[in-house]
C-alpha cells in the first residue's frame, strides 16, 4: 500500500515497432486520464517496460487507447532464468493472489517467446512446471476467468537466437492494446487514399499524442486524404481539415492505387472514409484554403492541432502569391484562380505556430512532423515559441541520412501569444539537403557497383588466361 492506494506492479508489453514512439505515448495517455503511474524500467529498445500503477481501472484505461501495447499483465514474478522466476513467484505471499485461486474460477496458462518459436511440447513442460500454483478452478481454453502468461524474451536479433531467454516474465493477463485498429484502419481497404496517406498506425499515434478526447475540436491545416482526422474521429474528437489542393478534396487528383483506372471513384473524399468507420457524425467538413493566410476567427478555440505538412518531397509546396506585382480587376474577381507561389518550410513551420499559439486552448496540444537532415539534427534548432512547450519528440527513420520527427507541443501560457515563432534557418534547407544527399547517395551506391563489376571482370580474365589441366585444374598460361 502506498498514499493508501493498493498500487500493483504491470508489465507493458509492445509490438516491436516504431520504438522511438512507445514511452512517450503511454506518457501523453497517462496525463491524458490523470493517471498516477511509476516507471520501474523504462526501456528504449527493448519490447517491455514494467511501471507501477495504483488501480487496475487505470491499466484499462491506457490499454483502451494505446497503439504501441501489445498487452498489459499483472506482474507476479520475473526473473534472468526460469528457475529464478519460480523462486521469486514463491515468495510472493499467497494471500494477494487468494481472490485468483478459487474453484468457481476457469484459468489458462500461455507460453508466448519473443524471438524464438517453440514446440508445443516445450510449451506444455513449462505450463506444468507452475503445477505448485494453487488454481483450483476448471482449465479452459477459450475465455477463461484468469488468463496467466509466462513470457520469454530472447532478445532482437533473430540472427543470433540465444539457447537461454534474456528474461523471463510471469503474471495475470488484464488487457490487450488496441493493435486491432491498426487492421481496422488500414489503408489497404480504405475508400479514399492519397499519396502521402498516413498510415493507421502513426496516426492513432499523432491522435494520442494530441491527447484527443470526447468532444474535442481537432484541425488539421494540411488535411490531403484526412487520415490524421480519422484516427482522432476514432477517439472522439470532431475533425476538420484544410488543404490548399482543391483537387484533393474533391477526389479529383489521380487513383493512388495501381488497379484503379484512371479516374477515382465518384464518391473518393474524406467524408466517405468517415463513413466506412461509422465515424461520420464526428466529421465536420474540409475546406479548400491556403494554410499561410489567416483564416479563422480569432476567437475560435482548438483542443489539438494535428498535422503532417507538406516537405516538398512528395508533394508541392506552395501557397497563393504572386512573384509579380499586380492588381485583379473587381470583375475578374469572381472566377480568379490566384497563382501560387513556394512554401518554404521554414515559412511553413513558422505559419503553424502561430496558429498553434493563436488559436489552441491552454494545455492544447500540436502534434506535427518535421523532416530533418540526421546529422544536423540539433533539439535546440527545432520550431519554438515561448507560448509553447516541447513535451515529446519521437524519431522515425526514412533513409541513411533523412528522418522525421513527431514533435508534440503543448500550450502552456496565454501572455504571450503576439510574439513571432522561432524558426530555424536550417528548417528550411531540408528539401535542398535531402535531394543533394540523394544524389551523394546514389553516385556513390553507383561507383560501388562499378567497382565490384570490374573486379569481378577482372576476375574472369584472370581466369580466360588461365588453361584447365588433365585433371580439370586451372593453371596460369
Ligand atoms: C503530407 S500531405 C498530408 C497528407 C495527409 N496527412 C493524409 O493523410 O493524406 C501535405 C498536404 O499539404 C497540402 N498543402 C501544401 N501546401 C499547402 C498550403 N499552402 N495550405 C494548405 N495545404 C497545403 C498538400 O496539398 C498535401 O495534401
Amino acid at each position: 500500500m502506498m498514499n493508501g492506494l493498493n498500487w500493483k506492479r504491470y508489465l507493458l508489453w509492445f509490438a516491436n515497432e516504431h520504438t522511438h514512439f512507445r514511452i512517450n505515448e503511454i506518457e501523453s495517455l497517462r496525463s491524458l486520464f490523470g493517471i498516477q503511474m511509476k516507471w520501474v524500467e523504462k526501456n528504449h529498445h527493448e519490447p517491455f517496460c514494467i511501471v507501477d500503477i495504483p488501480t487496475e481501472e487505470d491499466v484499462l484505461k491506457i490499454a483502451s487507447r494505446s497503439v504501441s501495447l501489445r498487452s498489459c499483465i499483472e506482474l507476479w514474478a520475473c526473473g534472468a532464468k526460469l528457475g529464478d522466476l519460480h523462486n521469486n513467484l514463491k515468495l510472493l505471499p499467497v494471500e494477494q493472489l487468494a481472490s485468483y485461486f478459487k474453484p468457481e474460477l476457469s484459468f489458462k496458462i500461455k507460453v508466448e517467446t519473443f524471438c524464438k518459436s517453440q514446440t508445443q511440447e516445450e510449451k506444455v513442460a513449462k505450463i506444468e512446471s507452475f503445477s505448485y500454483l494453487p488454481l483450483c478452478g476448471p482449465v479452459k481454453l477459450k475465455n477463461p476467468d484468469i488468463k496467466l502468461e509466462l513470457i520469454e524474451y530472447y532478445g532482437l536479433d533473430s540472427n543470433n537466437i540465444p539457447d537461454e531467454p534474456y528474461q523471463v516474465f510471469f503474471g495475470r493477463w488484464v488487457a490487450d492494446g488496441q493493435r486491432d485498429l491498426i487492421s481496422k484502419l488500414s489503408l489497404k481497404t480504405r475508400k479514399f487514399i492519397g499519396n502521402t496517406s498516413m498510415d493507421p498506425q502513426l496516426s492513432l499515434l499523432m491522435a494520442n499524442q494530441a491527447k484527443v478526447k470526447e468532444g474535442d475540436l481537432i484541425l488539421d491545416p494540411f488535411v490531403g486524404t484526412g487520415s490524421l482526422l480519422v484516427a482522432a474521429a476514432q477517439f472522439g474528437g470532431y475533425v476538420l481539415g484544410t488543404d490548399i489542393d482543391y483537387l484533393m478534396l474533391h477526389g479529383k487528383t489521380r487513383p493512388t492505387r495501381i488497379q484503379q483506372k484512371k479516374q477515382r471513384e465518384k464518391d473518393e473524399s474524406v467524408r466517405t472514409n468517415m463513413k466506412q468507420y461509422g465515424i461520420e457524425n464526428r466529421y465536420l467538413d474540409v475546406l479548400v484554403a491556403d494554410s499561410s493566410l489567416p483564416l479563422w476567427h480569432s476567437a475560435m478555440r482548438l483542443d489539438a492541432i494535428i498535422t503532417d505538412p507538406p516537405y516538398g518531397i512528395r508533394e508541392a509546396t506552395e501557397r497563393i502569391g504572386s512573384t509579380k506585382d499586380y492588381q485583379i480587376e473587381e470583375k475578374h474577381l469572381a472566377n480568379h484562380i490566384p497563382s501560387k507561389i513556394e512554401y518554404g518550410l521554414q515559412q511553413i513551420f513558422f505559419d503553424l505556430l502561430k496558429l498553434a499559439v493563436e488559436h489552441l486552448k491552454p494545455q492544447g496540444r500540436l502534434v506535427c512532423w518535421i523532416p530533418v537532415v540526421r546529422n544536423d539534427y540539433c533539439e535546440s534548432k527545432l520550431p519554438s515559441h515561448p507560448c509553447l512547450q516541447l513535451v515529446a519528440n519521437s524519431e522515425q527513420q526514412l533513409t541513411i541520412f533523412t528522418s522525421r520527427r513527431l514533435l508534440t507541443y503543448e500550450k502552456i501560457c496565454e501572455h504571450e501569444t503576439h510574439l513571432p515563432p522561432n524558426v530555424d534557418l536550417s528548417t528550411a534547407e531540408f528539401r535542398a539537403k535531402f535531394f543533394r544527399y540523394g544524389e551523394e547517395v546514389r553516385k556513390h551506391r553507383k561507383q560501388q557497383k562499378e567497382l565490384a563489376m570490374n573486379l569481378s571482370k577482372a576476375t574472369v580474365t584472370e581466369k580466360d588466361k588461365m588453361y584447365e589441366d588433365k585433371s580439370g585444374r586451372y593453371r596460369s598460361s
